[in-house]
């Protein structure tokens, strides 16, 4: 009953202007709908289907898809997944429209994630650009294609935080670090939505999944979450809270339970956080089937409660568990569930609806001339380079073997990703053709001149068998047939570029590993390799952080690719061949040792943080607590340097600001880019602050030997966190505040604030 009473009184947001979604004659407009929907109409926006059928094929054979259409047309489904393409959504509109007594047009939703046709790169690879302009640009490509196929919603950006890189979806967020993730957030719901919800270019973002659902213990997916209040609001909730202010109009709850509640089924993330504290003014969709998936949680008995449970806590669609149009109209009518609970979400269905456009003309995002004409767009693919190339970390360069010098005579590719054309759209990847990117050893090949000989040998399989978005892979262990070609190929070779890392469908939903090395015979070729030859360049192509400290060890240049989308293959040889200085920084920690995980640099101190001649102080015995590459890390094919951060002031004031500034020099002999973090140490609270938080970076060009004063503006603001008291505020004190290059090289300097 208590929680009946809270969701009530959330019932109208506060702040909903700000956000955009809110406009006064868009609500008359839902309010007259509503008026005039019945009960069954009402439950009907609530429900959502997928659609993997066809629906511009032949007359519909299976009862299924009869049903689903019986159910648009009596106006008992809202929404439908999966539907792409302008003539298939044009189809199942016209079911919605023509059919249905109110005509009220289907919301159809798609997983958009770093793509429609057109792959960037997976999205934890987006964001070691360190560059949200790209960012955006990314979406707003992704969007203008999804929308020029008809699809209206996106179910992106996903904000999980993730620290644990054994999760599999790590790939699909913006990595470890709370900061980060919410300006990338943000950049991600402008990209998508553009400045008009309604223009036929842009699509409704949906910010998921909330919450917590990246910290699943042991890396599991879908596993149990035990966060304290302290962690979800300083960690968890940023980048939605983000995702909101930048106007989201949507987002989608998550399977995982949290202290013992679904998130599905909370009033205090959706009622109270959510909707009441944030205002937050569109619509709660459920994950898929996570409705449903409350009884096998054991929070209730059954699909009708689950139903109840999930509506009272703010879940306005239900996504394939078909609990509200089995059950809504029941719990309504026997009183168990207040029609004006109903009524709040159908307002913020239709609310999303009118505000796309969809009332004004439903086929408007669905036209077929415009579809073939924007999903072949060459500056898509342009833009798919500038991201791609832009995300790629360069982790190691001993020697300076890269970039590689541009006389070699013979340049041997090898490995099981070297030509692999299908694993560089990565695994969330659309309508994108199977096989379409660029491989590395064709961006190679593209890029030499004619005196340069290119050869190629596989060495040995990644994976055996089936693969695709919902099969298990299987690594190849034993065939190590190609080895022998490998070896001879790398034999006579100037240098030897090695594609290794992940298959394309190795991270993404339900690709937890309790491993993340480098999976099958992988080290095993590498080794083989370099037994004949040293000069070998590994270039990971992968979706998770990958602790491989031996592979690191053992060779001169090591390239982070990602998998990088459509034109991976060509982003790669522009940095190999020094085309493209690469400037990307690491958004996740890589471990050396998965045993380290859950890790990430804003640790905390412990009491016992310093090593002491004894072992009684915080580490392991068997491995160092550092990872091997830390947060933020990059490095150039030039250097840069830092001078001391210099201070305008020694204190701050709760209103006042404080300038930061740093003199940065380009001091090698290369134009570059440089990621220039800003970080900041609390050194005491009211409850425990990290070592070191992100507040700022900025992507500054120079050119050899230029210097440039790189300034930071902090605010009180900056300086807030959730405190005991309950409140999102600074608390004055001592402060230290670092810049650098990355999260582990960094000078400081203090102030405090009063
Ligand atoms: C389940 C995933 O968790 C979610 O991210 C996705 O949007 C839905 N499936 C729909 O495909």
């Amino acid at each position: 009953m208590k929680a009946l009473l809270l969701t009530v009184a959330t019932l109208v947001p506060g702040a909903l202007c700000a956000q955009g979604l809110v406009d006064a004659a868009v609500e008359k407009k839902v309010d007259a709908l509503l008026r005039q929907m019945s009960l069954e109409e009402k439950v009907g926006q609530l429900n959502q289907y997928s659609s993997n059928l066809d629906l511009t094929g032949p007359a519909p054979t299976q009862g299924a898809q009869k049903e689903m259409f019986d159910q648009v047309r009596q106006g008992k489904l809202g929404s439908l997944l999966n539907v792409t393409g302008a003539e298939a959504t044009r189809k199942a509109q016209e079911l919605a429209v023509e059919g249905s007594r109110l005509k009220i047009p289907l919301i159809f939703g798609l997983d958009v994630i770093h793509g429609y046709r057109t792959m960037f790169p997976v999205p934890l690879g987006e964001a070691a650009s360190f560059d949200l302009a790209l960012i955006e640009r990314s979406a707003r490509v992704a969007a203008t294609e999804a929308a020029a196929a008809g699809v209206h919603w996106t179910f992106a950006p996903m904000v999980d935080i993730a620290r644990d890189a054994r999760w599999g979806r790590v790939m699909e967020g913006a990595g470890e670090d709370p900061f980060l993730g919410a300006q990338v957030a943000a950049a991600r719901v402008r990209g998508f939505q553009g400045k008009d919800l309604a223009a036929i270019d842009t699509i409704a973002a949906c910010v998921k999944h909330y919450a917590g659902y990246g910290f699943g213990q042991a890396g599991r997916d879908y596993n149990t979450v035990d966060l304290s209040e302290h962690t979800l609001r300083n960690v968890v909730l940023p980048p939605f809270k983000a995702a909101v202010d930048a106007g989201v109009a949507t987002a989608m709850n998550s399977f995982n339970e949290i202290g013992g509640v679904p998130a599905t089924g909370s009033v205090h993330l959706q009622r109270e956080i959510l909707k009441g504290e944030w205002g937050f003014a569109g619509f709660v969709v459920s994950d898929w089937g996570s409705i449903g998936e409350m009884v096998p949680h054991g929070y209730v008995e059954n699909l009708e409660q689950a139903a109840r449970v999930a509506m009272v806590a703010g879940s306005d669609m239900d996504m394939e568990s078909r609990a509200y149009v089995s059950h809504l109209l029941g719990l309504v009518r026997s009183g168990a569930v207040d029609e004006k609970l109903v009524d709040d979400a159908v307002r913020r269905v239709l609310r999303v609806k009118f505000r796309l456009g969809l009332f004004d003309d439903p086929y408007r995002y669905s036209d077929a001339a415009r579809e073939q004409r924007v999903l072949a767009d060459p500056t898509h693919q342009t833009a798919a380079l500038e991201v791609a190339r832009a995300s790629i970390v360069l982790l190691k360069n001993e020697g300076g073997l890269l970039p590689l010098d541009k006389g070699a005579r013979t340049i041997a590719v090898i490995g099981p990703l070297a030509a692999d054309k299908d694993s560089p759209l990565g695994g969330w990847r659309a309508q994108a053709q199977s096989n379409s990117a660029v491989s590395l050893l064709e961006g190679i090949q593209a890029a030499v001149s004619p005196a340069t000989r290119v050869v190629h040998a596989e060495g040995a399989k990644l994976a055996k068998g089936r693969r695709g978005f919902v099969f298990e892979l299987t690594f190849n262990t034993d065939d190590r047939s190609g080895f022998a070609a490998a070896v001879e190929a790398a034999r006579g070779a100037d240098v030897v570029v090695m594609g290794l890392g992940e298959d394309g469908f190795q991270t993404g939903e339900g690709r937890s590993q309790v491993d993340i090395g480098l999976k099958g015979l992988q080290e095993e070729l590498l080794r083989a390799v370099l037994e004949v030859n040293k000069k070998v360049v590994v270039v990971l192509m992968n979706g998770r952080p990958l602790a491989i400290p031996g592979v690191v060890e053992a060779v001169s240049a090591v390239v982070e690719a990602w998998h990088g989308g459509s034109q991976a293959g060509h982003a790669i040889a522009q940095v190999l061949f020094g085309h493209y200085n690469p400037s990307g920084k690491l958004p996740m920690s890589f471990p050396r040792h998965v045993g380290q995980l859950p890790f990430s640099y804003d640790h905390k101190s412990t009491g016992r943080p310093n090593p002491v001649p004894m072992v009684f102080w915080s580490h392991y015995t068997d491995a160092p607590n550092e990872p091997q590459f830390p947060f933020g890390f990059g490095l150039s094919y030039t250097t840069f340097s830092y001078s001391d951060p210099l201070l305008s002031a020694a204190e701050m004031s709760r209103d006042g600001e404080l300038r930061v500034s740093v003199t940065l020099t380009n001091s090698g002999s290369r134009a570059g880019a440089e990621v220039a973090q800003l970080y900041v140490r609390d050194l005491v609270g009211s409850v425990t602050r990290p070592v070191k938080e992100l507040k700022g970076f900025q992507k500054v060009e120079l050119a050899a030997g230029e210097s440039r004063e790189v300034v930071f503006t902090l605010k009180a603001s900056d300086l807030a966190f959730y405190t005991a008291a309950g409140r999102w505020e600074a608390e004055p004190g001592a402060f230290k505040v670092f810049v650098g290059g990355n999260s582990r090289d960094l000078k400081g300097a203090g102030f405090s604030l009063r």
